[in-house]
């Protein structure tokens, strides 16, 4: 069975093992690297037409690939605003998504604040394939980079300053892991040559900065981008999941029951926590 049919029928499993507890699947929640730029609203607005669901989303670095930055998200923020269940985070406000819990995200990107960039023999096809770079000097990528993550770490840090006091949870959706603790590949957490492009630092400042001080808030971060899975708990109330991919093979990765005390992942296959 292609990859595209077993993921939808995955997806029905997950609404119909909903019924049986007398719960509902309330949305499918995507960390990122959905497609390309020319076929990414094509794939969102094929995602909700075929499972009925809402989709909270944000963009990963593919999504951009041959195309701008700035004119993938314009694009998809104007084709937001014309479908109702279409939920760009980057670009939307805390949403409650059960009492007291909210939702939240953003792109993120590999900001070149972790590891060692200078040093580094990494660099990756986002410097072909977006025009940022493509249209940039080389010297410039890593402070471009940096842009890159800094914007979405202040729009994160809005986007945690908008929440109500009655806050309990947040379910925060990103792409780029925001620690290094969070950034998996084969078991390891990434060196000093890949952590530049696989760890968006300033993001996960902002969530220590944020779990901190509210001590009486759980965040729960959902990221991607590096292919591998992983679980990492870098405080009592800050707690990151990193999900696994392979290319042209999507799969739901966890059901999330936002009613738990602590938001909960369930393996779908397995039932477990
Ligand atoms: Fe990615």
């Amino acid at each position: 069975m292609p990859q595209w049919d077993q993921w939808i029928e995955a997806i029905e499993d997950a609404k119909a093992d909903a019924d049986k507890h007398d719960a509902t699947v309330a949305g499918l929640i995507i960390t990122g690297d959905i497609s390309e730029a020319d076929d990414v609203i094509f794939q969102l607005e094929r995602i909700v037409g075929v499972t009925r669901l809402p989709l909270y989303f944000v963009l990963g670095n593919h999504d951009f690939y041959h195309g701008l930055i700035a004119t993938t998200r314009g694009e998809v923020v104007r084709i937001m605003r014309e479908n109702e269940d279409l939920f760009y985070l980057t670009d939307t406000t805390p949403i409650e998504i059960a009492q007291d819990v909210f939702l939240i995200g953003d792109d993120g990107w590999g900001d070149a604040t972790v590891g060692d960039y200078d040093g580094s023999p990494i660099r990756l096809h986002d410097f072909q394939l977006i025009a940022d770079f493509v249209e940039s000097r080389t010297a410039d990528w890593p402070k471009l980079l940096h842009r890159l993550g800094k914007e979405s770490a202040d729009r994160l840090r809005d986007k945690l300053l908008a929440l109500p006091e009655r806050v309990r949870q947040v379910l925060v959706a990103t792409h780029v892991p925001p620690q290094r603790e969070s950034c998996w590949y084969e078991g390891k957490v990434s060196d000093d040559d890949w952590a530049p492009f696989f760890v968006c630092g300033q993001i996960g400042e902002v969530l220590e900065w944020y779990a901190d001080r509210h001590p009486d808030v759980h965040l729960t971060v959902l990221c991607g981008h590096t292919h591998h899975q992983g679980v990492a708990r870098i405080r009592d109330n800050l707690i990151i999941y990193t999900g696994s991919a392979v290319y042209g093979e999507p799969t739901v990765q966890s059901v999330i029951n936002a009613d738990a005390d602590e938001v909960g992942l369930v393996d779908p296959k397995s039932g477990d926590t």
